[in-house]
């Protein structure tokens, strides 16, 4: 099979290491440009890959290639991801997949005449612990809660868009890829602190079997946190996926004594990952790991939050795909 010709629109914080990991899989890609709107970036792009043809639009390139990464800010994500399904080829888009659910309606009709990959960058999946985690999770006796915190002093990043849709996007999507339980109703308060958009916001989903999760996103907090801690019956798990650690207290003791036990596990690259799993899934026509249907999800999610922070009331979430 001939390789995958790649290109990677958007030159800016995360496109660089998308940049970084196309050129690493020249085994089964080639990656054959960057399409980048702002001159500075451009020249960043050209300085550090030169075989790579920078454009400033994705139609100079359109023919000449199979699939792209989009990393491009999320108000451009429906308009590309729609370029590029017209024109057959493979899209990997960073999260969110679309602004909300109306984007998300009509690419679902886009993409279901299409027989190409469709891949959503909720990289939060790939941490190493679910992999332990995630069939115990599943398994857990209900009724249990989950809070989910990921929240930073401000960066000045992501200002064109609020914490819900850059941050809580990856937790709604974490919910529902690690445990079985489907939100009902979803009720969020927030604060725009530092833009006029939230900064802040508490996200509450109410769960089948009177499961309860919540999900805390902030970019003006004192500290960096992000942690998911879940209790039951049966214990309380405790992920920090900062620290890479694993804290486990349950309704027993373990063999050495003690009520807690810890356990760290190794950081990944997420993005590594991503593409291999792209280019894989191109290569052996499976859909993406992260499918589109996930990613309509979780822009469903989002678009509830929203809807909840804005009237100040609970949001029934639809049936998901
Ligand atoms: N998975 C993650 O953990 C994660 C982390 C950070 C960002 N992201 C996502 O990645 C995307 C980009 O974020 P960022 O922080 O890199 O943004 P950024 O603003 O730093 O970079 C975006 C770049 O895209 C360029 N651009 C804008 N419109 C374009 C177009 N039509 N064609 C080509 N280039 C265009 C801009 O000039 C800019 O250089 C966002 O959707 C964000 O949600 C995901």
């Amino acid at each position: 099979m001939s390789k995958i010709r790649v290109a990677v629109l958007g030159y800016g914080h995360l496109g660089k290491w998308h940049c970084q990991k196309a050129a690493a899989h020249s085994d089964v890609a080639e990656f054959v440009a960057i399409v980048e709107k702002f001159p500075a970036a451009q020249a960043a792009a050209k300085a550090a890959h030169p075989s790579v043809r920078i454009v400033s639009d994705l139609s100079e390139v359109i023919d000449q290639i199979d699939a792209a990464v989009i990393v491009t800010p999320t108000s451009t994500h429906f308009e590309l991801v729609s370029f590029l399904l017209n024109h057959n080829k493979h899209v990997f888009c960073e999260k969110p997949l679309c602004s909300n659910d109306a984007e998300a309606l009509k690419l679902r009709d886009l993409a279901a005449s299409k027989e190409v990959v469709i891949q959503v960058g909720h990289s939060e999946r790939f941490h190493q612990a679910w992999e332990s985690l995630r069939a115990s999770l599943q398994a857990l006796p209900t009724p249990f809660t989950v809070k989910i915190n990921r929240v930073a002093p401000f960066k000045g990043r992501a200002t064109d868009v609020d914490v819900v849709q850059d941050l809580a996007i990856h937790d709604l999507d974490l919910l529902l890829y690690l445990f079985k339980q489907r939100p009902k109703t979803i009720t969020a308060r927030g604060f725009k602190i530092r833009t006029s958009k939230w900064d802040h916001a508490s996200i509450t989903l109410s769960l089948e079997e009177d499961c309860e999760a919540t999900v805390t996103v902030g970019r003006n907090a004192t500290k960096e946190v992000r942690d998911l801690e879940v209790v039951s019956k049966a214990g309380t798990l405790t992920v920090d996926l900062f620290a890479n650690k694993i804290l486990t207290a349950s309704a027993g003791t373990f063999e050495d004594g003690s009520f807690v036990r810890e356990e760290t596990y190794p950081k990944r690259d997420h993005l590594l990952i991503e593409h291999e799993h792209f280019y894989r899934s191109i290569r052996e026509r499976r859909p993406g790991v992260v499918t589109h249907r996930d990613g309509f999800n979780a822009v469903h999610l989002v678009d509830c939050a929203l809807r909840s922070l804005d009237r100040m009331a609970p949001v029934a979430v639809k049936p998901l795909e």
